[in-house]
């Protein structure tokens, strides 16, 4: 059996917050190349536009040997994996509850192209953490810097006229 190089870890990193950026070294560890994908799902209204999205992820993470970061499209991740040649899928679970989301997915992504999920479970220190808990948080003022990316923070708390 051939060892596993390449994996995708996707999500719309809407925004990247310090629980991506564990399972994103973690899964490096493990694989050769990581290829951080950036979704967009035309149903869903983001915070950040893709580019934002992309830049962000580009400043904490284009530094770090074997990870690059591409903007997923609207397709199906099957497709992005078998475009780019991925073995497999890394996906953080913080709770059952992820679980519970996650599995139907990497079972139909198995089915439609053979593309494996790993699932590596998150460190206890970011299991409370969620893109959406913490545009909540940093919109109502609490403090989030001890939870995000300083590329991340600075565009959480500008004032919206300062973003593109
Ligand atoms: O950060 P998110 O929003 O939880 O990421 C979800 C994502 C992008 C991983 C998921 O929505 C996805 O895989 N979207 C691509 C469309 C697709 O392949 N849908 C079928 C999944 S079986």
């Amino acid at each position: 059996m051939r060892s596993m190089r390449r994996a995708v870890c996707p999500g719309s990193f809407d925004p990247l917050h310090n629980g991506h950026l564990e399972i994103i070294a973690r899964a490096s560890n493990l694989f050769d190349e990581i290829i951080v994908a950036v979704s967009t799902n035309p149903a869903k209204r983001y915070r950040f536009s893709l580019d934002e999205r992309l830049q962000m992820a580009r400043e904490t993470l284009s530094a770090l040997r074997g990870i690059t970061i591409e903007a997923m499209g609207e397709g199906l991740l099957a497709d992005f994996c078998r475009r780019h040649g991925a073995d497999a899928i890394v996906k953080g679970v913080r709770t059952s509850a992820d679980l519970t989301f996650e599995v139907p997915m990497a079972t139909m992504n198995r089915h439609l192209t053979g593309v494996e999920t790993v699932f590596l479970a998150a460190d206890p220190a970011y299991v409370h953490l969620s893109s959406t808990l913490l545009k909540e948080v940093g919109s109502l003022g609490g403090d989030i810097s001890g939870f995000v990316p300083r590329s991340v923070y600075r565009r959480m708390t500008a004032p919206p006229a300062g973003r593109a």
